[in-house]
């Protein structure tokens, strides 16, 4: 894992957004994954500053989500749809035909998941993953268990996801779905590049366990590790418990 210390979270979001503009430069038709969570809000935020300036230009480019709550429609602003369109797809040249998230009423979720898979190998794999951290060491919503599922699946949400998506649902961890459709760790793990962003004390002591830890389901991100190309974007204080300090 390569890793990257920035001195903030905002420095650590110019340089990432700086990044993907140039990805998208150097291959125009790329297929980005993509994560929802409060970490890319100011990746998003960046990468819409770059389009109006008319630095990136997302006209052909792909975007694959990583994750969506099951129930909640794509109109409701509690999805992670919304939450997409909020933060990026209104405000840049996606093209809405190329912009994918997982449908969580979806009757059969079982055939969702395995239509999202067959999406993703259409259109070519996902070239760069970008990814959050949750503070219990998900990733998507591939939770910590004895096990790890590896394909697109639906997910029993733990307790602790479920606190820290009270955000989106009025601060009332009770009104979090109790389950979401997740996209799986070898899907990401197939991306040709991934790039982990983590910022922020409360993310400290997971991302020493994920970079130091031994690989094991009971912290999924650790898994990243066995990605030859896994680069971990952090600022200060989500790197200050790695034995090589921040
Ligand atoms: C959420 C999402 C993840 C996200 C993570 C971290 O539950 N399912 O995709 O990366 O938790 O969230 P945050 O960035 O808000 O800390």
């Amino acid at each position: 894992m390569r890793i990257r210390v920035f001195e903030t979270a905002a420095a650590l979001a110019r340089a990432l957004a700086r990044d993907v503009a140039a990805s998208v430069a150097a291959n125009p038709s790329i297929v980005l994954g993509l994560p929802a969570g409060r970490t890319p809000v100011r990746l998003y935020a960046e990468l819409v500053r770059l389009c109006r300036l008319g630095r990136v230009d997302f006209s052909r480019v792909t975007t694959f989500n990583l994750d969506e709550f099951v129930g909640i429609p794509s109109g409701d602003p509690r999805s992670y749809h919304a939450f997409m369109r909020r933060h990026l797809v209104d405000h840049v040249n996606l093209r809405s035909s190329r912009v994918h998230v997982l449908d969580g009423t979806a009757p059969d979720a079982v055939r969702e998941c395995a239509r999202y898979e067959r999406a993703i190998e259409r259109g070519g794999g996902i070239d760069l993953q970008l990814l959050g951290l949750g503070v219990n060491g998900h990733v998507g919503f591939n939770e910590p268990g004895p096990a790890m599922i590896a394909r697109t699946h639906c997910a029993r949400l733990s307790r602790a996801t479920r606190r820290a998506n009270t955000g989106l649902f009025g601060s009332r961890p009770s009104a979090v779905p109790r389950e979401a459709l997740s996209v799986g760790m070898a899907t990401i793990l197939h991306a040709s590049r991934i790039v982990l962003m983590a910022t922020g004390a409360r993310k400290a002591a997971c991302v020493r366990r994920m970079v130091e830890g031994p690989v094991t389901p009971r912290l999924p991100a650790s898994f990243l590790q066995l990605h030859p190309n896994t680069e971990v974007w952090l600022d200060r204080a989500s790197a200050s418990r790695l034995s090589t300090g921040p």
